[in-house]
């Protein structure tokens, strides 16, 4: 923690990258908070477990001292006079008052119980998002179903599973018993009708709101009464896909991190119309498969996503500025201790996925501060999307 105090106060170069990135990074955070989005500690855990940071936002401005980011971000209001410079009034309070953000609402939380029996899972889609949930949920001890449009794609899921189980048994974490025995749970199906028993269906589809819809209109049709029906978008909304069925107080959102199988955030987003049952179940399960869960309302970018990508833009646009170059960017934020330089992990995140999410963003917030930088355009219109093409932001 000294450490990560140091290098952000630093007075020098690296120091300086990583506080013009980090304090709107931290004021959002404040205001996130300030606001009653959700509580400090999924805030900060939504970091951590999301992105493998080692200190969440609002711990790391009282590490800092609200004073030192009120003081900071004054001045790089005072040079670019973008409202989302100016201090938040929680931080400015924090600030004044001397108050602390953190370990005041963990004590007390209950821990959340199974109110929905759940033993099979059915995953929809064969990307790697829907890969690594099935590997997930098949790992924990489920039976787990996944469907796909095609054999080929089906093929690809279980390839995907069985590459990072072999991965785990190379390591000696993972007998070959135990890795036929998960690969026994999952059941490959190129009809939705298979989905018809499951106890919980998470989809992991195309990002696209119709396509969506669509398939929650089918698996209202489908699925037996009483299952729960989760949905893993980033950044549309739960509330949609809810009403496209009969039963909205059976859907939720489950937001996975990516990779799936390694990051233990999911982020549980509920609807006016969820069932507190149902909030609750799938709170548990998330424990129950070894992920943290943290909950959050139904706006576009939760927690995670609206605190990450803003800072991943703005990482571009100072890049963009010539005021540092893309390896100094991405050593200056991994000597904060983040596990990722910006522009590595945009690159794992693919291009395309950050421009989408940012372009949502704007649309939700508003900012004229979070307009996407013109080189993340640049690259995807050039196809460069990331490690999934090769080349990025860096070439692979
Ligand atoms: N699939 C499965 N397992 C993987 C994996 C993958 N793609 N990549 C790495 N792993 C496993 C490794 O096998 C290893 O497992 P063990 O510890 O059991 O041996 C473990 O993860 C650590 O891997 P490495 O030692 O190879 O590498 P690392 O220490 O650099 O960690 C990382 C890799 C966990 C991905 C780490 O770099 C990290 O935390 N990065 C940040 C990722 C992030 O921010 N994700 C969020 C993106 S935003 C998002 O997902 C939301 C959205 O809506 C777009």
């Amino acid at each position: 923690m000294a450490e990560i105090v140091d290098r952000v106060t630093a007075d020098d170069e690296g120091g300086r990258i990583a506080r013009t990135l980090l304090f709107p990074y931290l004021n959002h955070a404040a205001n996130m908070y300030g606001v009653g989005y959700a509580t400090a500690a999924d805030i900060d855990a939504g970091m951590r477990f999301g992105c493998g940071y080692p200190i969440g936002p609002l711990a790391l401005i009282d590490a800092l001292g609200a004073k030192t980011v009120v003081d900071g971000l004054n001045e790089q209001f005072a040079t670019t006079g973008d409202p989302l410079h100016r201090p938040d009034a929680a931080l400015v309070e924090a600030a004044d008052q001397g108050l602390s953000f953190t370990g005041g609402d963990e004590a007390g939380a209950d821990v959340p119980q199974v109110k929905r029996p759940v033993s099979s899972v059915g995953v929809v889609g064969t990307g790697t998002m829907a890969s690594g949930i099935a590997q997930v949920f098949a790992q924990a001890g489920y039976q787990v179903v996944y469907v796909g449009r095609s054999q080929e794609k089906l093929d690809g899921v279980l390839g995907y599973v069985t590459k990072n189980l072999d991965r785990a048994v190379a390591k000696g974490k993972l007998d070959a018993d135990a890795k036929e025995t998960i690969l026994g749970r999952l059941t490959g199906a190129t009809e939705r009708e298979a989905l018809a028993d499951v106890d919980l269906v998470v989809e992991a589809i195309a990002e696209d709101l119709d396509i969506k819809l669509e398939l929650f209109r089918d698996l209202d049709r489908i699925c037996k009464p009483g299952a729960i029906l989760a949905t893993t978008t980033s950044s549309l909304s739960i509330k949609a896909c809810a009403d496209a069925t009969s039963r909205p107080a059976d859907v939720i959102g489950m937001h996975f991190f990516n990779p799936a199988p390694v990051m233990k955030l999911v982020e549980v987003v509920t609807t006016d119309a969820t069932d507190a049952d149902v909030d609750e179940t799938v709170r548990a399960l998330c424990l129950a498969t070894g992920k943290h869960p943290v909950s959050c309302g139904d706006r576009a970018g939760f927690i995670v996503n609206a605190l990450l990508f803003p800072y991943l833009n703005d990482a571009i646009k100072l890049q963009e500025s010539g005021a540092a170059s893309m390896e100094q960017i991405d050593t200056a934020m991994k000597e904060t201790k983040l596990p990722m330089g910006p522009f590595e992990l945009l690159d794992v995140v693919g291009n395309d996925v950050s421009l989408a999410i940012q372009e949502t963003l704007v649309g939700e917030f508003g900012h004229e501060g979070w307009q996407p930088a013109e080189s993340l355009k640049q690259v995807v219109a050039e196809g460069r999307l990331g490690r999934k093409t090769g080349a990025g932001f860096h070439t692979y």
